[in-house]
């Protein structure tokens, strides 16, 4: 089984932290300040699941994902630059900045996209980006929505991109839910999906949904 370090302990990483512990990987959960691990442990967080600093979970992880705020990322990761080469990094984050009610209001990389800078930024690193077009809770659970979600990959290395429809895989994900739309440039696709994303909740609140291409 891979060892796969998360990067935040919020509501993505915590979820996925679960899940992957679940089917037998072996995950390391960043915290910014230790008393998160005790809060954690104190919730009954599954024991097998290894709390550190974001630089040991990046450098004693095969696989990283990143599930902190994507505003803030790319500094963020360039400074673990050293832990990140030769790594599979998984962006699963969100770059905007927030409108007033503190809901995705406008991207930080207009043209471009944060998994592109990530990529370009930490040459050593194959970056995927997936999982950021959906409400947290979906990541997990994909079969729980009455329509079939998608699940979009976008990343330059193959094998980079063969490992992570694996990890979907042990996420509940169906290879027919996955669509790999090419190289890291198509991020910035899948990154401006965000900007339809508080229309949904203003609408619907927090339920589950997920950006798909429906056939
Ligand atoms: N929530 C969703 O449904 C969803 C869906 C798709 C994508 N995303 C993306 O996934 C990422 C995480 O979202 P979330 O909802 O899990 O957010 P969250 O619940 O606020 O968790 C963010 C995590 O990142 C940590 N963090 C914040 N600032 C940091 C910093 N400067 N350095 C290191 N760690 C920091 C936080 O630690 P503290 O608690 O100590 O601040 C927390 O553990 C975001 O980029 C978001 O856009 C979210």
């Amino acid at each position: 089984m891979t060892s796969i370090g998360i990067l935040g302990a919020g509501r993505v990483g915590g979820n996925l932290a679960r899940k992957l512990a679940a089917t037998g990987h072996h995950v390391t959960l960043s915290y910014q300040r230790p008393e998160e691990e005790t809060a954690a442990r104190a919730a009954g967080i599954d024991p097998r699941i290894r709390f550190a600093d974001q630089r040991t979970t990046a450098g004693t992880s095969d696989i990283v994902i990143n599930a902190t705020p994507g505003r803030t990322a790319l500094g963020r990761l360039t400074d673990l630059h050293a832990q990140l080469t030769g790594k599979i990094l998984v962006d699963v984050s969100n770059a905007t900045r927030d409108a007033d009610d503190g809901l995705p209001g406008e991207l930080c990389y207009p043209g471009s996209s944060l998994a592109e800078q990530l990529q370009a930024a930490l040459p050593g690193t194959r970056v995927v980006k997936t999982l950021n077009t959906m409400l947290f809770t979906v990541m997990t659970a994909p079969g729980s929505l009455a329509t079939p979600p998608t699940a979009y990959l976008s990343g330059n290395d193959e094998n980079a991109k063969k490992t992570v429809v694996d990890l979907l895989g042990d996420l509940g994900w169906q290879s027919a839910w996955i669509e790999d739309l090419g190289g890291i440039t198509t991020a910035r696709a899948t990154e401006a999906m965000i900007l339809l994303v508080p229309h949904i909740l203003r609408r619907h609140g927090f339920q589950p949904f997920a950006v798909s291409v429906a056939r």
